[in-house]
């Protein structure tokens, strides 16, 4: 704990030891110090990490002294004891403006959301009360030169609690917001947090609709200087109180109503005015630009007319006063009664270099506060002590009811004043209200001014003529009279409201009720000071009744730094505060005192008696407790329901031998323990060594076992085999004993046998087994040849390898056999023309056979026999007609001309009775020679195609000679002709004769023709060439 974190044990108590403590806490992020119950919360102004949930749940139904101070404690307490003891609760939070009110009444409402119940219902009320926060914010708070976030309407809520201790809702009730802030602001400071957050913030098609720019400077109640603050995001701002609204409850229409009437109120401030002489010699105002009206009309649906008359009708003011918006009004109280808890956070003492009507307000409420808290406090002490019956010497302290007493006295009060001023006919200034106050408080202590009646402040110039000051408990406040009496009377002309009534718009029309005609009133209104003073008088009565848990909230600097504090500042306010009398009325009586039951709770274990548990009463129990520590009997004394310990001293006894009571306690658990997780620790070990060694013993067995049972198996194996080769060596020898006997015995048969039939087998058996043998040598001969013979095809030369040399000659016989056999099998299946064309070609190969050197190359000729198509030729028709026999060859033939030995081509027909030849071109008939006119053929040696057909002598065809030809199918020719003359039985045959020199008879002349082998320089071609008259020279290529 730093330094002393209750100031009631503070020793010495002394002013400086208490801001020492103070700074000393202050200086170790300790911002909160208790006296008793009171905490003291010094603004830190920079977030400190003790507001996180785990800090909630630390402090959540702990005792209000166990742990280091904190808000939380306090919150605790209070809603516990409104849960437990069914008190209703309130938390007064009072302090400077800036000191952290608002701040902490936030702290409190978190933490009560936190710890109380839960549930769907539960949480939705608790997200209602938390957020009404950022929405009253943005309406009722402003940047001041104190406090970036200053509320400017003070707040009290009462939050409804169930039996169970769940939240049921909440009633806000707020306290005269500072409306002349929306029209003017001080140098420095802003208009309300929302103007600033709609412009920022809102969507531009709202700002559209709101007909809005979202520049600050088209605004005239929007202060430039400071628009902006720094730390302070009013786009995001703007988002969250939406949502904000949201979640409690405002309708999207309601929500929209709101920012129109907001828009309007700015269009409102753009709106000027400018005097106008009328014709009758009155002045008169006329509105200079009416755009802004026109569109503010718009905004709120009224007509331009009505409210531009109701502007310049009567001319007051050149500009109007924004009406407050009260935002959730004070509900009817439920009729079931609930618990409830408040919480006031309410405008702080506010010195502001010119102070005006509002500031007096401010300040006379904080009186009242400061009243209200010397009064509790001290009242619950006195009753308290008489209650338990305890003697009580009254303690000194500056009591502030004097300066209640010069605001609010009814009969000659300054407020009481002012409202008198402000009710009499005649012309009312400020003015004249001063003076009436110089006349009637001239006397008063705390009420100073430069014309009092005994003008006993002439000489102070810090005193201006038209101003009062007061000396208020916190500090001497300089008073600007001006506007004082329009203020108070917060008056609203009623073409005004009336004009505000008719408006098409339902907010609007609800803000104005009294500007409804059907309810004119002709009564004054009260004014502003007395409906404050009322609401201040319930307010106080109102706390009065619930059990007060104080939180004085302190600047540490003016500066809103971190880390400063300012030891004159804090002193200043610790004093008109009066904490140090606060310390020292708990002090002077009983610093502590309990009830016997916590009492005993808290301390039983210091004595043997009490511990762990005692039986008897408590208050006896505490007796016995106090006895056996020997506190000295001064020390303390024993009342009806409570103890009460003088000295603080006694209590930081009882409260170390506690702490080490509780260390001594924890070692001991700690022991108890660290042996039993020692012992549990060992004896698993142990029961794990025993599991792991039984296993492993398992294992060691297991391999031997099977080394043993292996070397067994390997012993038994060999002792086996050693066994069985025996055995099987005596079968053997028995075997073999055996097979020699029966050998033996087969030889000695075989002897007798042999013996016997020794003549009978000399007789005959060499014959039979030789002829045995051949018989089987010739079987295997010819079964091994069926099946190797080869193929069927005549041509096939293959034929198996004989195995013995004697087989020779049957082997050559049957291959000849098998040849001739398999020559006639293919014959057989020979057609009747094929068999004739065969036939053809065998002819040509008994005529030509190596006679003549062309034949080799027409074996592989078919024998086509018509070559020309004589018939379907038309060319030939003639001639086809001319030849009537059947034609057996046709084909184009060179007929060699004697003369040059060159030739011209002919056709060649022959039937079986003729040649024809005929000319190539036309057909005409040549030539037709019978058959029987043939004596022979001639033809070379060569492979040329010449050939002579000549003729018998003196036949009828022989007149004309000789034919020489060549064709290309002289082969078929030759054999073809040499056939039909083999075939005719009335013809001898056709001579065939081959050489290399033989005569043609051509007419009268015998010319030879002659073949030679041709010179290569001749080419391949087979040229004939007249020689002389006699000889035609054949050169024909030599055959390759
Ligand atoms: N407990 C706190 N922790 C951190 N900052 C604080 C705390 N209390 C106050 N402040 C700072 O001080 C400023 C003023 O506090 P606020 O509660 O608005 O003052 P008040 O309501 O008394 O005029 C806050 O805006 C905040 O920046
Ligand atoms: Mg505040």
């Amino acid at each position: 704990m730093i330094g002393v974190g209750d100031m009631v044990l503070l020793e010495p108590l002394t002013e400086d030891s208490f801001l020492e403590n103070l700074k000393k806490r202050f200086d170790h992020n300790e911002i909160y110090t208790y006296i008793g119950s009171v905490v003291i919360s010094l603004n830190p102004y920079r977030s400190l990490p003790i507001y996180t949930p785990d800090k909630v749940e630390e402090y959540r139904n702990r005792n209000f002294y166990e742990l280091s101070p904190h808000i939380y404690a306090l919150a605790d307490e209070a809603y516990r004891s409104l849960r437990d003891q069914d008190k209703d609760q309130c938390i007064l939070i009072t302090g400077e403006s800036g000191a952290g009110k608002t701040e902490a009444s936030k702290l409190v409402m978190s933490y009560v959301a936190a710890v109380c119940g839960k549930g769907q219902e539960v949480n939705k009320v608790k997200e209602q009360l938390l957020q009404s926060n950022p929405v009253l914010e943005a309406f009722g708070n402003a940047k001041t030169v104190r406090n970036d976030n200053s509320s400017r309407f003070g707040k009290y809520m009462d939050i409804e609690f169930d039996f169970k201790g769940d939240p049921l809702g909440g009633v806000i009730s707020n306290y005269l917001l500072e409306k002349s802030r929306v029209v003017k602001q001080p140098r420095g400071e802003r208009n309300f947090h929302i103007f600033y957050q709609l412009l920022s913030g809102a969507p531009d098609d709202t700002l559209k609709k709101l007909k809005l720019e979202r520049d600050f400077s088209k605004y005239n109640y929007l202060s430039l200087d400071s628009a902006t603050v720094s730390g302070l995001d009013d786009a995001a701002n703007f988002r969250t109180v939406r949502n904000a609204m949201q979640i409690v409850g405002f309708m999207e229409d309601e929500m929209q109503s709101v920012l129109e009437l907001v828009a309007a109120v700015l269009k409102l401030g753009n709106i000027e005015f400018k005097p106008e002489s009328r014709c009758n010699g009155m002045d008169e105002s006329r509105i200079k630009d009416k755009n802004d009206l026109k569109e503010m009309c718009e905004l709120l649906g009224t007509e331009q007319s009505v409210l531009e008359r109701a502007f310049s009708y009567r001319t007051v003011e050149a500009k109007m006063e924004k009406v407050s918006t009260t935002l959730n009004v004070a509900q009817a109280q439920a009729k079931t009664r609930h618990k409830v808890m408040g919480v006031l956070d309410i405008y702080g003492f506010e010195i502001f270099e010119d102070n005006s009507f509002e500031q007096f307000i401010i300040n006379y409420c904080n009186e009242k506060l400061q009243q209200i808290f010397i009064e509790l406090t001290l009242r619950e002490e006195q009753e308290e002590y008489i209650r338990e019956g305890i003697e009580w010497t009254n303690i000194e302290y500056f009591n502030n009811a004097v300066i209640c007493d010069l605001i609010e006295n009814n009969q000659n009060g300054i407020l009481a004043m002012l409202d008198e001023e402000c009710l009499r006919p005649g012309t009312v200034t400020d003015e004249t209200f001063l003076d009436k106050l110089n006349t009637i408080c001239a006397d008063h202590q705390h009420f100073e001014s430069r014309l009092s009646k005994n003008s006993k402040f002439l000489n102070d110039h810090s005193l201006p003529h038209n101003c009062f000051r007061i000396q208020h408990y916190a500090g001497k406040v300089l008073y600007r009279v001006e506007g004082f009496v329009d203020k108070n009377n917060d008056l609203l002309y009623r073409d005004l409201s009336q004009a505000m009534y008719k408006a098409n718009h339902s907010l609007i029309k609800q803000l104005f009720p009294e500007g409804n005609p059907a309810k004119v009133n002709l009564k004054r209104p009260p004014t502003a000071g007395f409906q404050f003073k009322a609401s201040v008088g319930t307010l106080m009565s109102n706390l009065q009744s619930k059990n007060p848990n104080y939180i004085r909230c302190i600047k540490p600097n003016d500066k809103k730094a971190s880390h400063v504090f300012n030891g004159s500042l804090v002193c200043h306010q610790a004093r008109y505060l009066g904490l140090m009398e606060n310390v020292r009325v708990r002090r002077a009586g009983y610093a502590f005192r309990q009830a016997y039951e916590p009492c005993l709770e808290r301390y039983k274990m210091l004595c043997k008696n009490t511990w762990p548990h005692w039986k008897g009463r408590a208050r006896q129990g505490v007796e016995v407790l106090m006895t056996d520590l020997q506190v000295p009997a001064e020390e303390f004394s024993y009342c009806r329901s409570k103890i009460f310990i003088r000295n603080p001293r006694t209590l930081f006894f009882l409260e170390e031998k506690r702490k080490q009571c509780l260390e001594d306690l924890a070692t001991l658990i700690q022991k108890i323990y660290k042996g039993w997780k020692c012992r549990s620790h060992f004896l698993l070990l142990k029961k794990s060594q025993v599991v792991v060694a039984s296993w492993y013993r398992r294992y060691a067995q297991q391999k031997k076992y099977q080394k043993i049972k292996h070397a067994t198996t390997m012993v038994q194996s060999y002792t086996r085999g050693w066994q069985a080769r025996k055995l099987l060596r005596e079968l053997k020898y028995q075997k073999k004993c055996e097979e020699a006997v029966t050998t033996i015995a087969a030889f000695w048969h075989g002897t007798q046998v042999r013996r016997e039939y020794r003549k009978f087998f000399r007789a005959n058996a060499g014959k039979k087994i030789y002829n045995f043998t051949i018989q089987r040598i010739m079987q295997k001969y010819f079964l091994g040849l069926k099946s190797k013979l080869p193929s069927m095809s005549p041509i096939d030369k293959t034929w198996p390898a004989r195995p013995y040399s004697f087989l020779d000659g049957v082997h050559a016989e049957l291959r000849r056999i098998f040849h001739l056999w398999r020559c006639k099998k293919y014959r057989s299946r020979f057609t009747e023309e094929k068999k004739a064309v065969y036939e053809e070609k065998l002819e040509a190969s008994e005529l030509f056979k190596d006679k003549k050197a062309l034949y080799p190359s027409s074996v592989r000729q078919p024998f086509k026999g018509d070559y020309l198509e004589i018939s379907k030729n038309p060319k030939y028709q003639k001639l086809s007609s001319a030849v009537d026999e059947k034609i057996l060859l046709a084909d184009v033939v060179n007929k060699i001309n004697r003369a040059n030995g060159k030739g011209s081509s002919r056709l060649f027909l022959l039937t079986k009775k003729n040649v024809v030849l005929a000319d190539q071109k036309t057909g005409q008939l040549k030539a037709n020679v019978p058959l029987t006119d043939l004596a022979s053929v001639s033809t070379s040696t060569q492979t040329d195609g010449f050939f002579a057909l000549k003729l018998k002598e003196g036949s009828a065809s022989a007149v004309k000679g000789d034919f020489l030809l060549s064709s290309d199918h002289l082969i078929e020719i030759i054999t073809k002709l040499h056939r039909i003359g083999s075939m005719a039985a009335d013809r001898e045959k056709l001579n065939i004769d081959i050489s290399d020199e033989f005569l043609v008879q051509f007419k009268q002349d015998k010319v030879c023709v002659k073949f030679i082998q041709g010179s290569p320089k001749n080419g391949n071609s087979v040229s004939c060439k007249r020689k002389n008259n006699r000889l035609l020279e054949v050169s024909v290529p030599a055959s390759s």
